[in-house]
């Protein structure tokens, strides 16, 4: 797929106080750079359809927290594990009990917090820690040692700094008849940043959890929808015009996405994530925290 021009905004393009018209979606490949560009190693790409050459937004920072927003099966959990793969120590909240694609990341499940003592031990090491907390949850039983399994994992990453927080289906540990842990992810959200903790979440409707997953977040990842007030409330969390949002979402195909960073001069990225296969649990050792 690739994109020929990025459509304006109805009105046209706004210009650039420097005189070059503004970018307003560039497309990039998963692997060789979308990654690279979050994990801070490219600054520029250079479309074949411009001749621009086009800066990025910033990368993904400690800290910086990151939303995904898309309705059920399109690939959010996917997107999610390999964003995760950048960061060193993360600690990944599966509230369904054993999501199939967090499973397939190969990553170490935990039932209990804190972690065993060895794997505590490696982290103190600086050896790379990929966690997926939560279990199975069929008896009534199993449900409260889900809830509060969830809960302590949320206070751990509190406590101990340094981890990425993955929170799968926000709606689900948000819901008042479940998990009731909105308040929770809510106070890590606007405390975490200055313990370069991020938090990353994904739901389906923005409508449907705290205002602050979108507007604490440094990047929106929105996957195609036809609900144009998902699309405003997202898009005025992130300081940008709806419109140019929209344009962009229109064009995605499936298992596209639209990611809009804060920046509101940065452009957006569209990207796909692969499926997740059996060549890519093997984990690669990120470089950076
Ligand atoms: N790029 C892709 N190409 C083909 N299949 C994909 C792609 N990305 C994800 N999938 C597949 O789509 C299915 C749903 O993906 P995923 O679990 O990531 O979605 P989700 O939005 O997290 O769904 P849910 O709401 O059920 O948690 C999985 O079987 C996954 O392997
Ligand atoms: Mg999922």
């Amino acid at each position: 797929m690739s994109i020929t021009h990025a459509t304006p905004p109805p009105g046209g393009t706004p210009p650039d106080p420097g005189g070059t018209p503004r970018i307003h979606v560039v497309w990039l490949d998963w692997d060789t750079e979308y990654l690279p560009w979050a994990e801070g190693k490219l600054r520029h790409v250079s479309p074949s359809w411009t001749t621009e050459r086009v800066r990025l937004p910033p990368p993904w920072a400690p800290g910086a927290h990151w939303a995904l927003i898309g309705p059920t099966g399109e690939g959010k959990s996917t997107h999610a594990v390999g964003l995760l793969r950048l960061r060193k120590w993360v600690l990944a909240l599966d509230p369904k009990g054993e999501d199939d694609t967090l499973q397939a990341s190969g990553w170490q499940r935990i039932t209990s917090l804190p972690p065993p003592r060895r794997m505590q031990k490696d982290v103190q090491e600086g050896k790379p820690m990929r966690l997926l907390v939560g279990g199975q949850a069929r008896t009534d039983q199993e449900d409260i040692a889900l809830q509060k399994l969830m809960r302590d994992g949320i206070t751990y990453c509190r406590h101990s700094g340094g981890w990425t927080l993955y929170v799968d289906e926000f709606e689900l540990l948000s819901s008042q008849r479940m998990f009731k842990l909105g308040p929770n992810i809510e106070r890590m959200l606007i405390t975490a940043r200055r313990d370069k903790t991020s938090v990353v979440t994904s739901f389906q409707a923005a409508a449907w959890v705290s205002k602050h997953a979108t507007r604490q977040a440094t990047y929106a990842t929105m996957w195609p929808t036809r609900d144009r007030n998902m699309v405003k409330a997202v898009a005025e969390a992130m300081g940008r015009d709806w419109r140019s949002v929209a344009a962009a979402i229109d064009l995605l195909p499936p298992f596209h996405t639209l990611t809009i960073p804060k920046q509101i001069r940065a452009p957006m990225l569209i990207t796909s994530a692969p499926k997740i296969t059996g060549s890519r649990q093997t984990e690669p050792g990120p470089s950076s925290q």
